[in-house]
């Protein structure tokens, strides 16, 4: 396990370098992230390179043993450049040609842009890609990070058809996969086109769904150029990544993970924990944890989904708050202690590295008011004790980024269903990334531990999977499903799935279309809820009652003789009041070895934690401890690490073993002391 600094060397003298890598290196930190939006002192005018500054930075450190991951710095491309090349500027949704002044100014489909970035690309491979100290590449900086995952210029039209065309290779293939029958949209000819912004009405959600799908693409070729740019003139020993972004949602990080050698991520806890209300379903539940801590679910969520997306590999936080940021709305200052917890929670949720987020505050621009382990006049800031704080512990954090985590329950996440239920939500309360989240979450609370999944991932490791909804459906999705199930597996299925088929249109099949042999019933009506109106639910399962809101559905037993009941299915909740009253909301139905459930309701936060309780129950997985509210245990192999984000003691009940944890502090134990 290592620790390490995203640095600016470039915004501080050169006097100052040796004194940075000195003091980096008595701190334990042994990686440093450098580069990102340097192009311009790369290259200051276009074929006119300055290379000293870099050579010498990279010396300096390479001479405190510091190992270096050098970034491209295309995220942020000179004024020269697009002022020599215009083409080269996003277009965005509302057709405004977008400036230079901020970042992420460009266009991944501007083939002047594809040309300046093998050029600089190149030149920065060919001089360092076999440089001893420099072990890795970051590509880019975090792509599609302020809503540039997608671009709506000429040459992302022209890309976009030609993308089209090798995807349905007729015209008629695509009018009848978009159904443009309605609203007059058939086209004839490719050209006719364009990508689907400044529409009147909204635009076609089939023609919307492929250009979401198209852009992650043009991200992902993008990516690709890069990386095969560089595999030219790199040698073995560096690895490539790029740094993904918790809970974004614009790109298929599935697809973006796949040729990467790892995945990292950037980390801003305090910041993240504002947009709690979008992931919370029930604004009854008051947040317990300090005030400068975060949420650590929804840091969690985001590293189990960085883990997920490259099968379940070790990941690397790549920027970890280390301090306040400058970004959100409070930018809340941050005590000691809060940067020690984020790096066990990291480590204990899988990485197997963790650089912080910056090494100095910086005096000048857009983050002057960002905090680093450094303040403004280089004395040590808050995170900067958290890390000499944690050096006596950083033999325990090494073995325990070693130990194994094996999950048996995963999330299913789907990137095509996500995008298509944002499109055509039906109820603005639904969010596919709210209700994975209320199943983390659930299983969270009580210790079980979670992975996210793709729809093609290996599921043969897990015994439950839960799939919040499976609203984008595929025969194929449905067969391995069956498969799973048939050797033993439980399925949850969530309400709305089956509706559509690849293409965004509604399956002319009775829902849950392809999935209804799984669950053995048919959806009979369906309900999106105003707010104020809930229809009462009960069941015997323990916990789940109450009432659904935002969205019901009447479930019907598909049995062939209506008098005689099928013995594989039970009714495991039903409606209590409203139009489905004595209808079935929840139901079992057993095949082969294995179980799939279908739940009609748009679970609230309770509802998920005692559905997880009770599915995670019926796979023989039970909760491993008593957990106080705020308390968060992880398990690396036989290591149960016990992190407390509030201000008060909190004690665990572990297997009969009462563990008090302080406020804001760590505990482990293993499992052999139980
Ligand atoms: C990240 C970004 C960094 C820096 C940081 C500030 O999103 O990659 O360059 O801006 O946020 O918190
Ligand atoms: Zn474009």
């Amino acid at each position: 396990m290592k620790l390490g600094v995203c640095y600016y060397p470039e915004h501080w003298p050169q006097a100052r370098w040796p004194i940075d890598a000195a003091l980096m290196h008595q701190l334990g930190l042994s990686l440093v992230r450098i580069g990102d939006f340097a192009w311009g002192l790369v290259e200051p005018r276009e074929g006119e390179f300055s290379w000293d500054w870099l050579d010498q930075v990279i010396q300096v450190l390479a001479d405190q043993d510091l190992q270096i991951i050098l970034c491209t710095p295309t995220a942020s491309p000179p004024p020269w450049l697009c002022r020599a090349y215009p083409d080269i500027l996003p277009v965005d949704v509302q057709g405004r040609r977008r400036r230079h002044g901020g970042r992420r100014h460009y266009c991944p489909n501007s083939p002047t842009y594809q040309q300046h970035t093998v050029r600089i690309v190149s030149a920065l491979g060919s001089r360092y890609g076999t440089h001893p100290a420099v072990v890795g590449w970051q590509i880019d900086n975090e792509f599609g990070c302020h809503d540039t995952s997608r671009c709506y210029c000429d040459n992302c039209a022209i890309a976009f058809r030609s993308w089209l065309k090798a995807k349905y290779v007729s015209i008629d293939a695509l009018n009848e996969a978009w159904g443009t029958v309605f609203w007059s949209q058939i086209y004839n000819e490719w050209s006719e086109i364009d990508p689907p912004n400044l529409t009147i009405a909204e635009p076609n959600p089939s023609q919307l769904l492929d250009y979401y799908r198209f852009s992650s693409d043009s991200i992902l070729n993008y990516q690709q150029l890069q990386m095969s740019t560089l595999q030219e003139c790199t040698s073995e020993h560096q690895i490539f990544t790029t740094n993904f972004m918790n809970r974004f949602t614009d790109l298929n990080y599935f697809d973006l993970a796949g040729p990467l050698d790892l995945v990292t991520m950037s980390s801003y806890p305090t910041g993240h924990a504002e947009t709690r209300s979008a992931l919370y379903l029930s604004s009854s539940i008051q947040p317990v944890f300090a005030y400068d801590v975060g949420d650590p679910y929804i840091t969690g969520l985001g590293h189990t989904l960085m883990r997920g997306f490259k099968n379940q590999r070790p990941f690397w936080v790549m920027e970890q708050q280390c301090g306040h940021v400058n970004w959100s709305k409070h930018n809340t200052g941050i005590r000691p202690g809060s940067v020690r917890l984020w790096t066990w929670l990291a480590v204990a949720a899988g990485a197997e590295a963790v650089l912080y987020f910056r090494w100095r505050a910086g005096l000048y621009a857009q983050e002057q008011l960002h905090s680093g382990l450094l303040n403004h006049d280089a004395s040590p800031a808050v995170g900067y004790a958290d890390l000499e704080s944690i050096k006596g512990e950083r033999k325990l954090l090494n073995e325990i980024s070693t130990a194994s985590s094996e999950a048996q329950i995963a999330l299913l996440l789907d990137f095509d269903a996500l995008w298509a239920l944002r499109f055509q939500p039906h109820n603005h309360e639904i969010d596919y990334l709210r209700l994975l989240f209320v199943y983390y979450r659930a299983l969270q609370r009580v210790g079980i531990s979670v992975d996210v999944v793709s729809k093609d991932a290996d599921l043969s490791a897990y015994k439950l999977l839960i799939i919040p909804t499976a609203y984008l459906a595929t025969e194929q999705l449905a067969h391995s499903l069956m498969d799973f199930i048939q050797a033993g597996g439980t399925v949850l299925l969530g309400p709305r799935s089956g509706f559509k088929k690849i293409n965004n249109l509604v399956t002319d099949q009775s829902l849950p279309g392809v999935f209804r042999d799984l669950v053995g019933i048919s959806v009979s009506n369906w309900h999106s809820l105003p707010p104020n109106v809930s229809y009462g639910i009960s069941s015997n399962i323990k916990g789940l009652a109450g009432s659904a809101t935002i969205w019901a559905e009447a479930l019907t037993p598909l049995v062939p003789d209506l008098n005689v009941s099928d013995p594989d299915l039970k009714i495991l909740a039903e409606y209590t009041s409203g139009p489905f009253n004595s209808r079935a909301a929840l139901t079992e139905h057993k095949i082969g070895a294995g179980k799939a459930f279908y739940l009609g309701w748009y679970p609230d936060d309770e509802h998920a934690e005692s559905l997880a309780s009770y599915l995670a129950s019926q796979v023989g997985i039970f909760p491993l401890a008593g957990i106080p509210n705020g308390l968060i245990i992880l398990q690396r192999g036989s290591y149960l690490i016990l992190l407390n984000f509030t201000e008060k003691s909190l004690t665990a009940c572990v297997q009969g073993q009462y563990i008090l944890v302080g406020p804001r502090d760590v505990e482990v134990i293993t499992t052999n002391e139980l």
